[in-house]
């Protein structure tokens, strides 16, 4: 997902740009540049790869400027190189971009015919020449020329936008794609959301969708697009820039990985009464005990939290409950339970398919229950009710924290709502909250084995072509966990199986070439997964088993590798081996020296289908 940083002050604020820059680059990017108003013209730097080699250019070329827009895209339209890169520009405006503009090919063939020459592949240049053409066209007021021209974009778009004939505004705009604005003493900020913001201020405006903004040194008038003032409350962003230091780790991951004793804990005492042992959820705009479905959508690990939700909530709350991939929900259209209870989890907030999704059952009369680590985003603001994950910002491309406190969420919602339904008996209910409260102090335990894992990882991942991942029960959503954990960041092509599924195919890949991974708890379908890794080893296959003490002793003598991880309740299981299945895909990236925090062609926030 591309990002957006922009300051109107009183000193040079390249520097800061670039700083701005560095905090969105756990976004995912492929080229960055910046432009400013510099002595009555528009300066533009850009280059192709990371913010280092616009660093560079702007060593080799320096600009000064105290208004500025900046930029680290993440490119849909058009290749990534510095042609492509924003700001796109001419010599009277310049422009950021995030999101896609829909009908440019139409906007482009129109602005061609009049004569504008374009030096970029991409949707965005279009807004450049658009504005210039209404000021041409006679709207001699810049600002109300850009107004024009913002309404005839359709699609999503967060923008940031230079003017030259009016270097005291800085503009922006927002529609489906997030924008916040920062308050600063004689300076006003730009961002596409508070971590950019965090080095410069606290102090933060989420614009609204259709809101577009002129921003001053002393503050910024929001309209609507028919013109119309609006009011955005100014609250205060709760990120430091200290939070979004790596702490002393190497990446990112390492350190939110390292986090989740301590979020997961943050996550549950938010909801769990450690003297009353209960669980209290905030008010519900739907009653618990009578809501007849659920349906559980998201998008990659998200909806993998929502898997072993559905496994949890059937099982202990004895409620129907559907799963769906949002990217398939969204077009299936699917027939819905009237009054049915739709949950949508989502780290960032901001996925468009998780999104879309939300608006498709808020219009089949669904309650619609947000579970996300940003409460300012708009699945945030489009849900009916929040039920927060406190994991912290998650920089690193490769959701860990954020997926282990999903699972706190959807534990705790799976106790309220099995109690309120009476499906709990209040012995279960006691067994299941107790085994919550003791999953950060056990999840402290697993993290003490970094280095073996390490060593695992490297001795027999790193060299694999194919890995395999198998599961049973809340096992599986595991596995699946797994295999798109060590895709995405060390690009070794793994898969995620139901372990019972194995004979039905997948056994066939199985040779000594093929390290499988066995998530295998102390559950009661333990014995049926102890069965899989004998098939596995009778095949050569090299199986590495995540079980407790009680497994690790029927498996030890079969399996390549096996982890001991401490016993624990069957229902907090996942939550638990979720973390040595990052921590392997974590050590074997990093052998491999591929980028972890910021994967290959992977965005953090999918706001663009
Ligand atoms: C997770 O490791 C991936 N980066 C990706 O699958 C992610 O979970 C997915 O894009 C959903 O993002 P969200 O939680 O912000 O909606």
């Amino acid at each position: 997902m591309c990002g957006i940083v922009g300051i109107i002050g009183a000193s040079p604020v390249a520097p800061r740009l670039i700083e701005g820059l560095k905090r969105l680059e756990y976004r995912g990017y492929d080229s960055a540049g910046l432009a400013t108003l510099d002595g009555g013209t528009i300066q533009r730097r850009r280059a192709k790869g990371k913010i280092a080699a616009l660093e560079e250019r702007l060593r080799e070329e320096p600009i000064q400027g105290t208004t500025g827009i900046g930029h680290t895209r993440w490119a849909t339209h058009g290749m990534p190189n510095e042609a492509n890169a924003h700001p796109h520009a001419n010599e009277n405006v310049a422009v950021v971009h995030n999101g896609i503009i829909e009908n440019f090919h139409e906007l482009r063939e129109d602005l061609l015919a009049k004569g504008h020459v374009f030096t970029s592949d991409t949707d965005t240049e279009v807004v450049v020449h658009l504005i210039s053409q209404e000021i041409a066209e006679g709207t001699n007021d810049p600002i109300e020329a850009t107004r024009r021209a913002l309404g005839r974009l359709e699609g999503a778009f967060a923008l940031g936008i230079l003017l030259l004939d009016r270097p005291d505004v800085l503009i922006a705009a927002r529609q489906g794609s997030p924008l916040a604005l920062g308050h600063g003493d004689g300076e006003m900020f730009l961002g596409s959301d508070a971590l950019a913001l965090a080095p410069m201020t606290q102090r933060i405006t989420y614009l609204e969708d259709g809101d577009w903004a002129v921003l001053t040194k002393e503050g910024a008038t929001i309209r609507d697009l028919s013109g119309q003032t609006v009011s955005r409350p100014e609250q205060l962003s709760s990120l430091s820039g200290a939070m979004i230091g790596k702490g002393g780790h190497r990446h990112f991951m390492a350190k939110e990985i390292f986090e989740q004793p301590q979020v997961i804990g943050d996550t549950l005492s938010a909801m769990f009464n450690p003297t009353a042992r209960t669980i209290t959820l905030p008010d519900l705009p739907f009653d618990p005990a009578t809501v007849p479905r659920i349906t559980m959508i998201a998008c990659g690990t998200a909806s993998l939290a929502g898997m072993v939700g559905k496994y949890w909530l059937e099982r202990h709350a004895g409620i129907p409950v559907d799963w769906d991939l949002a990217s398939e929900f969204r077009y299936r259209e699917p027939v819905m339970t009237e009054g049915g209870l739709a949950v949508f989890i989502s780290q960032s907030g901001e996925t468009a398919d998780t999104l879309a999704a939300l608006r498709y059952c808020k219009q089949q009369g669904q309650y619609c229950l947000g579970i996300v680590n940003a409460p300012e985003s708009t699945i945030a603001r489009e849900a009916h009710a929040v039920l927060p994950t406190l994991a912290g910002p998650e920089i690193g491309v490769a959701s860990t924290k954020a997926f282990t406190t999903q699972l706190v969420v959807l534990a705790c919602l799976t106790i309220a709502l099995g109690k309120a339904r009476g499906a709990l008996d209040h012995e279960t209910e006691a067994r299941l909250s107790g085994a919550l409260t003791e999953v950060p102090s056990r999840a402290a335990e697993v993290l003490n084995h970094d280095e073996r894992i390490r060593a695992i990882a490297e001795e027999t991942f790193v060299p694999a072509r194919d890995v395999l991942y198998l599961g049973r029960g809340t096992s599986y959503p595991l596995a699946l966990e797994g295999a798109l954990k060590l895709k995405e960041i060390s690009y070794i092509h793994a898969e995620g199986y139901a372990a019972g599924e194995m004979k039905h195919g997948p056994i066939a890949l199985i040779d000594e070439h093929v390290p499988v991974v066995v998530i295998a708890p102390s559950d009661d379908l333990f014995e049926k997964t102890a069965s899989n890794v004998q098939e596995v080893v009778a095949r050569g296959g090299k199986a590495v088993v995540f079980a407790d003490d009680a497994g690790v002793g029927r498996l030890k003598d079969l399996a390549l590798e096996t982890i001991a991880l401490p016993a624990v309740d069957p229902f907090v299981a996942p939550i638990l081996y979720a973390i040595p299945v990052q921590l392997l895909a974590y050590h074997t990236a990093v052998a491999k020296g591929t980028d972890v925090d910021q994967p290959r062609n992977l965005a953090k926030a999918v706001t663009v289908e």
